[in-house]
């Protein structure tokens, strides 16, 4: 696995589970998965030749995100080395504007899109939607940084920055949704897929902060209707692993896909408690090409809740207290350094009733970030 992140870390358990022997290629020894596997390739992953070396040693090649640049892993291709999933389906997580060009192509419904060269024409785009845009670089944006939402007031300066970067700039309508969903599945070469079910995901300034899976209350059309789209998406790219389509549910709704991820996504940590096949487990049988497990829920309800960095110097004593004041629930740190707004772990609790599930994993989170201190 290329990347040193939480991804590839909480990769780790389900290889020893496989008896499958996972080595990661990470930025440093103290990147979050370098400390759980044995022997890590300390390297330049966006460096051709550091990847042909790691990539001498391993069977298959996946990743914890998409910042490997896309002719690397053509070249890679061509050397032999079995890509999964493979760059022409990774482009689509990786570029914002082929995913959008692609997506609509097959008629896959999208916010109304266009790609833009300048502030004048996100004027004129925004004047043909008559509201609100969102700007987003087509590459290497997450959690948010890469995404600028243009109103009649925002200041012509922040129109520009994103444009700054000197990447292709998308446009989209704002979506006035009612919330975001996630559907993510898993496929493997010869085409055997699974499907979670759906999620509903809560972001906070662009960052995920809440999962609760199943989404409460959607409508068994609606979460049909996701889980084939992302199905459908999956086979018609030629997914290999897991796939996370991020969607929003319209007030009128309807489903709209946001994006693509082609690895573990935030939105499926909660399987690793809540499911009987974990998305890791998963992602690993299916790039193996192994068979799939099941995705199936353990309990009625699953809610994660992501841990972010406060201003607590030291999180320790609060890592003690949220341990020792709901031994119910389950603890995933990530072995990060603690900044504040920094994805340091997460929390999840199962089981049938919502309310009280979801005040707990809150509370953890609360408490870790200083945000309450009983
Ligand atoms: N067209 C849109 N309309 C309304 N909100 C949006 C739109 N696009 C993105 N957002 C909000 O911004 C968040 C981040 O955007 P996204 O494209 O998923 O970027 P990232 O790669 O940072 O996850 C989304 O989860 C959603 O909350
Ligand atoms: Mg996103």
């Amino acid at each position: 696995m290329v990347g040193g992140g939480q991804l590839a870390r909480m990769t780790q358990p389900a290889a020893v589970a496989l008896g499958v022997r996972l080595k990661v290629l990470a930025a440093g020894p103290d990147e979050s998965a370098a400390q759980v596997v044995h022997d890590p390739v300390i390297a330049d992953e966006k460096a051709l030749a550091d990847l042909r070396a790691f990539a001498a040693g391993c069977d298959v090649l996946t990743f914890d995100h998409e910042h490997v640049p896309p002719a690397h892993l053509e070249a890679l291709e061509a050397d032999g080395v079995l890509v999964r999933p493979g760059s022409a389906a990774l482009l689509h997580a990786q570029d914002k504007g082929v995913m959008r060009s692609r997506l609509t192509s097959l008629g896959i419904p999208c916010p109304r899109w266009t790609v833009v060269s300048g502030p004048d024409e996100v004027a004129s785009f925004a004047a043909s939607l008559g509201g609100d845009v969102v700007l987003k670089t087509t590459r290497g944006g997450y959690d948010g940084k890469g995404v600028w939402l243009v109103t009649s007031s925002t200041p012509a300066e922040v129109v520009a920055e994103p444009f700054r970067a000197g990447v292709p700039v998308l446009a989209e309508e704002r979506v006035d949704y009612a919330r975001e969903l996630s559907a993510v599945v898993a496929r493997s070469p010869h085409g055997q897929a699974v499907a979670y079910p759906v999620v509903e995901s809560v972001q906070r300034d662009g960052i995920c902060v809440e999962v609760v899976a199943p989404a409460p209350g959607l409508s068994s059309d609606l979460a049909v209707e996701a889980q084939r789209l992302a199905l459908t998406i999956a086979s018609a790219l030629d997914v290999v692993g897991v796939l996370a389509v991020e969607l929003f549910e319209t007030v009128d709704g309807r489903l709209l896909v946001n994006e693509l991820a082609m690895r573990p996504h935030n939105s499926g940590h909660w399987s690793i408690d809540g499911a009987v096949t974990s998305q890791f487990e998963n992602h690993l049988r299916a790039v193996l090409n192994l068979p799939l497990g099941s995705p199936v829920a353990r309990a009625p309800y699953t809610v994660m809740v992501n841990l972010l960095g406060g201003d607590l110097p030291d999180v320790y004593p609060a890592y003690r207290h949220v341990m020792a004041r709901d031994p119910e629930l389950k603890v995933h740190w990530y072995g990060k350094g603690v900044r504040p707004g920094r994805k340091v772990g997460h929390v999840t609790a199962y089981g049938s009733d919502l309310a009280d599930l979801r005040s707990r994993a809150w509370h953890a989170a609360d408490y870790i970030r200083g945000d309450i201190d009983e």
